[in-house]
């Protein structure tokens, strides 16, 4: 059925009828939240070993003192086999990969990269591929950077906006990207996308790339989406700093309590390590051996995360049944994202109803994503994309959830309809 096409004396049957599913919703008095990416009880009790520390009487004993601030060389070796890059290209960080991000633009702002101008003496502007994530937004509105939107299709961010920006103002010193099943869309940079960002000409010869590998090895499906490996892309276009990648064991082990890692060009990593060590003397080595002690190596991170999908995947599974049952692949109201990875679906809906349905749901008591918040300065100029983050809820909350969110959605579009109609005459 196709929501637009209905005469205004259907629409109003539709909405009554959904008027009346609405209002027995909100007498539950229900509370449920989808709002943030975070893992479930039973993702993380699956690292809990961990904290038994087995084998930790054979950690070598320099780790319990200071020294070694780029980390230890057997959590350098996992990031690096995660990333297909070399040990010496990574540093290990705290338990953020978004603190990282943030020091290594704030020291970029302060002192320039690899020995330039500090970006802050002039105008600074990052590319920002929409929708995206909105932590990454934050940082730039927090540090004064002027945010460009830059539309995601199938295969990545649009790639000839892309290069036609960066080619004609220098001023554009950083993108974001997050390249294996994006926050929040669940979309894989193709390898041509990949091949263009690591071959583009830019004004700015200390533009950098910010590439937040953030679900590397999160997939939802058996067959991992293949990315392209940037930074030997980058090497082999003469452009071998132009790539930070990011990534932490966050949604591994412990989202509270990971390791993360930076892993980038030769003097960028001597760049960074030079201020590093005006920060602090060392991260937690201990942390990172225990790390090590428990992932041990690339097969065994596999394994953890083909745990942590079976846990997952079915509660994707609920929310894209909900959905396909709900509004089926034509109603004009709705469409949506199947990702074979990450953490997140992308609703969207009606154009200028996705602030509507937040509203009804928050009345509802399902907490979602602000509409708008996965844009810069939060601003969906189409009001139409809600982000959906099933993973932290249980799995009889996720189906009150998805009842909520079918009637919201189906309310807040037909009102929108009828009330076009009603403009129309
Ligand atoms: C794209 C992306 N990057 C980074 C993070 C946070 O990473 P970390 O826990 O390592 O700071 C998230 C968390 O949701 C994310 O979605």
């Amino acid at each position: 059925m196709n929501y637009s096409q209905l005469s205004k004396e259907e629409l109003r049957q539709i909405y009554d009828l959904q008027k009346g599913e609405y209002d027995s919703l909100v007498a539950q008095g229900y509370s449920v939240d989808i709002a943030r990416g975070k893992p479930c009880n039973e993702q993380l009790d699956i690292s809990m070993p961990m904290l038994a520390a087995e084998g930790i009487e054979n950690m070598p004993k320099s780790y319990r003192n200071y020294g070694m601030l780029d980390g230890i060389p057997e959590m350098k070796k996992i990031f690096a086999d995660m990333l297909e890059v070399d040990p010496s290209q990574v540093i290990l960080g705290g338990s953020s990969s978004l603190n990282l991000m943030y020091d290594t633009i704030q020291r970029a702002l302060q002192f320039g990269v690899t020995g330039g101008k500090p970006w802050n003496s002039a105008h600074v502007k990052f590319l920002c591929p929409v929708p995206g994530y909105d932590r990454h937004f934050a940082i730039c509105e927090h540090f004064g950077i002027e945010m460009i939107s830059i539309p995601m299709n199938e295969e990545g961010p649009n790639m000839d906006l892309v290069e036609q920006l960066v080619a004609n103002d220098d001023a554009i010193k950083g993108m974001w990207c997050v390249p294996k099943y994006s926050n929040p869309t669940g979309i894989t940079y193709s390898d041509a996308v990949v091949e263009r960002l690591a071959n583009m000409k830019t004004k700015a010869d200390d533009f950098r790339i910010f590439w937040d590998n953030a679900y590397v090895v999160h997939d939802l499906a058996e067959v991992s989406d293949h990315l392209a490996n940037i930074m030997v892309l980058c090497d082999k276009a003469g452009h071998p700093n132009r790539v930070y990648q990011f990534a932490s064991t966050s949604k591994v082990t412990l989202a509270g309590a990971g390791v993360s890692c930076i892993a980038t060009g030769k003097d960028n990593v001597k760049d960074i390590l030079s201020h590093m060590t005006m920060q602090t003397i060392s991260y937690n080595k201990v942390w990172q051996y225990i790390h090590y002690l428990f992932l041990k190596d690339m097969d065994n991170v596999r394994a953890i995360m083909a745990k942590q999908r079976e846990i997952i995947k079915p509660k994707f599974d609920t929310l894209i049944t909900a959905f396909e049952d709900s509004f089926g692949s034509d109603s004009g109201i709705a469409s949506w994202t199947n990702p074979n990875g990450g953490y997140f679906i992308t609703l969207d809906v009606l154009d200028g109803c996705a602030k509507r349905v937040c509203e009804l749901c928050k009345k509802a008591g399902l907490t979602l994503t602000a509409a708008g918040a996965p844009f810069p300065y939060g601003i969906d100029v189409n009001d139409r994309t809600l982000r959906i983050a099933p993973t932290f809820t249980s799995d009889s909350d996720l189906i009150v959830a998805t009842r909520i969110l079918t009637c919201c959605v189906k309310l807040a579009c037909v009102e929108k309809l009828i009330d076009i109609k009603v403009n129309a005459n």
